[in-house]
């Protein structure tokens, strides 16, 4: 029987954003960190200069990557997902150690190689977007960490999740890309919406600070009203009024700018149609006029999921 480590030695293979952030995270919670390896030294420098007690390792060969068990039980693989199988391919963890990707998508059979020596593998993915920002490690707490992993490396990783002040969640085996792909709507594609925002705004003649100078209030004031309301609660704009002849004429504005602005407005009123038929005393009448107007800028129906 594998023994539970409660607070286990912690390594780090890549030293990125994530490596950065967990490790400051773990190490202010009283974990010690006690090696980091990367590729470029200088990285694993930056990180472990400000860890006490923390090796920085370089990776000249793939094997070097072993180095790291030599001084962690739980060693965090945090390097990009198209890396890790190759990654685990190379490393052998013995029994009592543990090997962890931070990958939202990835599967942890990934890391299955690694097993041969009867250490454990598992999940430990941060639902939080790492920027690489200084104080990445204080702010992501507050966050969710979706764990997955077998007893009893799951009781530790859900007691280093605690200890960093983020809370733990778990999601069903092979669900991992409806998963990942909703965490990408939360952030990464928010970003992308707020481009489309600032994109139109400076094809009017708008100057690109003052676009994104008005921006934050707006984004700010609706995140708040979502936090406090509920999405549905919090839900303005046109399609909130039912006022079908403003969706229309955007649409119409925007479809003659081509590049499928027109598209993308569309699928995203079909969005809020489905939020706004959730609040009571909903027009759904008007909601219905909305969808039909939007509907000759929309691409062809998939099978199912439809409001
Ligand atoms: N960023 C986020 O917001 C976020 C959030 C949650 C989870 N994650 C997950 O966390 C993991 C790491 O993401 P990240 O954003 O920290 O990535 P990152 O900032 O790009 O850092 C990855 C690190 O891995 C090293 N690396 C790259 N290729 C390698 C290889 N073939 N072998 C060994 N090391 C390699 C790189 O350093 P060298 O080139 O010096 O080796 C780099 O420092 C990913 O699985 C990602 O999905 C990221």
């Amino acid at each position: 029987m594998i023994p539970v480590i409660p607070r286990p030695t912690l390594g780090f293979i890549g030293a990125g954003r994530v490596a950065r952030a967990l490790a400051a995270a773990a190490a202010q919670a009283g974990y010690a960190v006690t090696a980091i390896a990367s590729r470029r030294l200088d990285a694993a420098q930056r990180v472990a200069s400000a860890l006490p007690g923390c090796a920085a390792l370089p990776i000249d060969r793939p094997e070097d990557m072993n180095a790291v068990f030599s001084h962690a039980d739980l060693v965090f693989l945090s390097v990009p997902d198209d890396a890790i199988a190759t990654c685990a391919a190379h490393l052998a963890p013995r029994t009592g150690q543990a090997l962890v990707h931070c990958s939202g998508a990835s599967e942890v059979g990934l890391l299955a190689p690694a097993t041969q020596h009867g250490a454990q593998i598992g999940g430990f993915h941060p639902l939080f977007l790492f920027a690489g920002l200084d104080d990445d490690a204080t702010r992501m707490s507050g966050s969710a960490i979706t764990i997955e992993a077998d007893a009893p490396l799951s009781d530790t990783l859900h007691g280093l999740a605690r200890a960093i002040g983020c809370h733990a969640l778990s999601i069903p085996a092979g669900a991992r890309m409806r998963y990942h792909a909703g965490a990408n709507y939360a952030a990464s594609f928010l970003l992308c919406l707020l481009d489309e925002a600032t994109w139109l705004w400076q094809a009017i003649g708008m100057p690109e600070d003052d676009a994104r100078d008005a921006m934050w209030p707006l984004v700010m004031g609706t995140l708040n009203a979502a936090r406090e309301r509920g999405l549905a609660g919090a839900l303005a704009g046109p399609v909130s009024r039912g006022d079908a002849s403003i969706v229309t004429r955007h649409t119409e504005a925007l479809a003659s700018l081509g590049d499928h602005h027109a598209t993308l407005y569309s699928l995203l009123t079909l969005r809020a149609v489905r939020l706004a038929r959730q609040r009571p005393h909903a027009d759904n009448a008007a909601l219905d006029a909305i969808a039909h107007a939007i509907a000759p800028y929309l691409p062809p129906a998939p099978p199912e999921g439809n409001p």
